[in-house]
């Protein structure tokens, strides 16, 4: 039997913030994101860390990804984050030096074998590669209004979308994925996590 998404994603919250109360707050890679910040002041760039990777640290503990899908490396903080919890992660780029600084830092962190960071634009780089995803990290500035659709083929039944940055822009993400037809989406600390319903479920 196939489960309900919105069930699904009630128990994924739930686990999410089980996993916030009791997550270590150490973050193994405060290096890389201290370098992002510093890069970003150089280059003049709008990279921007993820705030606190021991967040993505509960999802990923809750979600148990084999597989990460990441739209915005910067310089690797948050694939760094992804990887450190057993995913192999594939992350798109871009900007040709935030390409290389990310594999630089991600072969310090001892994480290359399980990173594989593609430069290139998102539009181009995802339907070029082979899914299914079992979790898709949005964290490329302002979430574009057809995400959901633009990486649903890419996702696996019930898996997730986590997409960050819901405040920038238009400020209209949040409306979008909460009203998304045939996806549940759920909010818990600076996150939305959406989970797809299967496609013989999905109004026409
Ligand atoms: C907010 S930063 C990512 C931060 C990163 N996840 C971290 O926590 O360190 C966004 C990154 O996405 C890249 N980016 C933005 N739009 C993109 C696009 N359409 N295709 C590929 N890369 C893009 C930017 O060059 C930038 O490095």
């Amino acid at each position: 039997m196939t489960a309900d998404p919105a069930v699904v994603a009630d128990a994924l919250v739930l686990a999410v913030e089980d996993g916030l109360r009791r997550r270590d707050h150490r973050d193994p890679y405060l290096s890389v994101r201290a370098a992002t910040d510093t890069h970003r002041h150089d280059h003049g760039c709008w990279a921007y860390p993820y705030q606190d990777g021991t967040v993505l640290g509960a999802v990923a503990a809750a979600a148990k990804p084999a597989r990460v899908l990441e739209l915005g490396t910067a310089l690797g903080y948050t694939s760094c984050w992804w990887a450190s919890r057993g995913a192999h992660v594939d992350t798109i780029e871009r900007d040709p030096l935030h390409v290389q600084l990310a594999r630089e830092n991600i072969e310090r962190a001892g994480l290359r074998a399980s990173v594989t960071v593609h430069e290139g634009d998102f539009d181009m780089v995802v339907p070029s590669l082979t899914g299914p995803f079992d979790l898709i990290f949005f964290d490329g500035y302002e979430p574009p209004a057809r995400l959901l659709e633009q990486v649903t083929g890419s996702l696996r039944e019930h898996g997730v979308v986590v997409t960050t940055n819901l405040d920038l822009g238009e400020r209209r993400a949040r409306s979008r994925l909460g009203s998304a037809d045939g996806w549940s989406t759920r909010f818990v600390a600076d996150l939305a996590l959406s989970v797809r319903a299967p496609a013989a479920g999905r109004r026409p």
